[in-house]
């Protein structure tokens, strides 16, 4: 069961196994709820270079109150979310001398937050990680749910583990100094979220009046929590998450990860689904709040279709050998694992280069 309480700038969500917390104060503030939901002996800052100069700082120096904190900081991007940053994070762990009773303390993007969630899940058969998303993508959608893990050569995300966070704990402000090109990246998993939802969300996110403030990450925050509550370990349910995802990774797949930013491309994932959904209305209603983000609607025409459908047969979540497609029925009605032929998958493709 949900509960919501209004604290003064800060409002919550219990999610049942974890507190999520989103509001000002990544100081005192943060430094107590971390705290009070994973007491430690130890605590393990995880960021990235990006990150870390920026906001690191006051987090050791409040935490400090509570018990000695360590600080590991990774290059920063998908590039180095990998078996060797996480091995040099563990190794960083034992050096500075964290047992089982530290919390990892996740504070940076969707990299950050699975690496540091991968590292806090198997360090000595698994310590507590708090998050403490920084990017839009992370605050609305990579921080809850519990899916931690790195990437290998072969695939993205290839080797993790679920492990739920102890709390998450989101500061809106945080987003400022986030790069135009990032924050762009994240309103494509609004839109994506809002599709799911329907409702208040969906007309909110459609009012072209929208803002990533307090409210919409909460909104977004329920919106995975209850998907995730219904189907912790992605048999089902769950699966409905992955809209936009299937096509999105194989664009990403296809182009070598180079081309396109993870967002962009699921932004052409959600047309293309929306294109094999038979909703020509509501694709160009997506189409342009994409571009009002700055996210890209058509894709670049030197790109052959053929390779993004020979990607999309790879996709990780093919079970049986087949991939299950998730479609659109209405905003508010998304249907999981269905069927779709690749003539009418290379023609969703296709039409991408064309509009
Ligand atoms: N676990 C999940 O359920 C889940 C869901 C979606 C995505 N993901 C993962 O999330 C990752 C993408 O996350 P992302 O989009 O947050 O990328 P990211 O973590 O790489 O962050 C993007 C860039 O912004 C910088 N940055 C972060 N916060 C900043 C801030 N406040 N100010 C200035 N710069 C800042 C980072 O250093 C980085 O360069 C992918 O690896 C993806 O697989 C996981």
């Amino acid at each position: 069961m949900e509960t919501e309480r209004s604290l003064q700038r800060v409002r919550e969500i219990d999610a049942g196994s974890y507190r999520v917390t989103v509001g000002a104060g990544l100081r005192h503030r943060f430094a107590r709820a971390i705290a009070d939901a994973a007491p430690a002996h130890h605590y393990a800052i995880v960021s990235d270079d990006a990150v870390a100069p920026l906001y690191a700082e006051p987090l050791v120096l409040a935490l400090a109150a509570h018990a000695p904190v360590s600080v590991h900081v990774v290059p920063s991007g998908e590039a180095h979310k990998t078996r060797d940053t996480w091995a040099r994070v563990t190794d960083g762990m034992l050096d500075a001398g964290c047992g089982r009773d530290t919390t990892v303390v996740a504070l940076g993007g969707g990299v950050v937050g699975d690496l540091a969630g991968f590292c806090a899940a198997v360090y000595q058969r698994g310590v507590r990680v708090v998050q403490i998303p920084t990017t839009l993508v992370a605050q609305v959608d990579s921080a809850y749910g519990g899916k931690t893990g790195v990437d290998l050569p072969q695939g993205k995300n290839y080797a993790g583990v679920y492990h739920q966070p102890a709390a998450v704990i989101a500061d809106p402000r945080a987003l400022r100094t986030l790069p135009e090109e990032e924050l762009a990246a994240g309103w494509a998993e609004v839109i994506k979220t809002a599709l799911i939802a329907g409702g208040p969300l969906w007309k909110r996110v459609r009012s072209h009046a929208v803002e990533a403030d307090r409210d919409l990450v909460l909104a977004c925050a329920r919106t995975k929590l209850a998907v995730v509550a219904a189907d912790e370990r992605d048999a089902g349910a769950r699966q409905s998450l992955n809209l936009g995802h299937t096509v999105g990774h194989a664009i990403e797949t296809a182009t070598g990860y180079r081309r396109y930013r993870h967002g962009e491309a699921v932004g052409l994932g959600l047309l293309a689904a929306l294109t094999l959904s038979a909703q020509p209305a509501l694709r160009e209603e997506v189409a342009g709040l994409l571009a009002e983000h700055g996210l890209p609607t058509r894709l670049d025409p030197t790109i052959d279709p053929a390779d993004v459908v020979a990607a999309t047969a790879r996709d990780k979540k093919r079970r049986g050998g087949r991939v299950g497609f998730v479609l659109v029925e209405a905003p508010g009605d998304v249907r999981t694992g269905m069927a779709v032929s690749p003539d009418d998958l290379r023609a969703a493709v296709a039409e991408l280069e064309r509009s």
